[in-house]
C-alpha cells in the first residue's frame, strides 16, 4: 500500500505546475501564451521577471527533491523503490502534469532536485557548470542539454574511480534522455538560428 501511495505522491508532486500557478495567481498571466509556451523556469523569467523566475525554478527543484527524499518519512521507508526513481516519477509528473492537461516542463530544474536529494556534490557541480556554460553560449536551451551530459560524464567518472552506483548511472542516462526529448523545438530553434539568448550574463 504505502509502495502505492508513494508512487502516486512523487508523480503528483511533479506535477505541481509552479509556473502555470505563480503566473495565474499572482500576476494573473498564462505563461503558456507567452515567450517559448513553456511551463517552466526560464519562461516565467522570461515573461514574468527574475523574482517569479527564481521561485519557479526553486519551486521545481524542490519537487524532484522532495520525491527523492520521501524514503525518510518512515512510512515510506520501506516501499521497495529506489529514492531516485521515485524522482524520476516526479520529473514525470512535471513534463505530463496531471493539473496542467499533461502539458509541462522540460525536466530541468526538476532532475537537478533528485541529484540534490540523492548526490548534492553532482547538483553543486552542475549549478556552477550552469552559470559557466551559459555565460559561454547564452542560451539556456544549450547550457540545459550541456548539463545533462555533464552530468552523465560525471556520473560514469564516479562509477570508474569512486563507487559503483548502477541506479544513479540509469537514472542519469534516463533523465539527460528526457532533456534532450523534450528540447525538440529549442534544437530546431538552434539549428535555424532563432533561439533567444540571454543578455545579463
Ligand atoms: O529548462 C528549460 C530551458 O532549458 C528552455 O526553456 O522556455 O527557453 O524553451 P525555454
Amino acid at each position: 500500500m504505502n509502495t502505492v501511495i508513494a508512487i502516486l505522491l512523487a508523480y503528483l508532486l511533479g506535477s505541481i505546475p509552479s509556473a502555470l500557478w505563480i503566473g495565474k495567481l499572482f500576476y494573473n498571466t498564462d505563461i503558456r501564451q507567452h515567450g517559448s509556451g513553456n511551463l517552466g523556469g526560464t519562461n516565467t523569467f522570461r515573461t514574468l521577471g527574475l523574482k517569479a523566475g527564481l521561485v519557479v525554478s526553486i519551486l521545481d527543484i524542490l519537487k524532484g527533491t522532495a520525491a527523492t527524499c520521501l524514503p525518510f518519512i518512515p512510512f515510506f521507508a520501506d516501499t521497495g523503490i529506489h529514492p531516485l526513481f521515485l524522482g524520476v516519477l516526479a520529473v514525470v509528473g512535471h513534463m505530463y502534469p496531471i493539473f496542467a492537461n499533461f502539458k509541462g516542463g522540460k525536466a530541468v530544474a526538476t532532475s537537478g532536485g533528485i541529484l540534490l536529494g540523492y548526490h548534492w556534490p553532482i547538483f553543486i557541480l552542475m549549478l556552477l557548470s550552469f552559470f559557466i556554460v551559459l555565460k559561454l553560449s547564452k542560451m539556456v536551451s544549450l547550457t540545459s542539454m550541456v548539463l545533462g551530459v555533464i552530468a552523465l560524464l560525471y556520473t560514469v567518472i564516479y562509477n570508474i574511480f569512486f563507487e559503483t552506483d548502477i541506479p544513479l548511472l540509469v537514472v542519469i542516462i534516463l533523465l539527460t534522455s528526457f532533456i534532450l526529448y523534450r528540447h525538440r523545438a529549442n534544437i530546431a530553434r538552434i539549428k535555424a538560428g532563432t533561439e533567444p539568448k540571454v543578455k545579463w550574463i
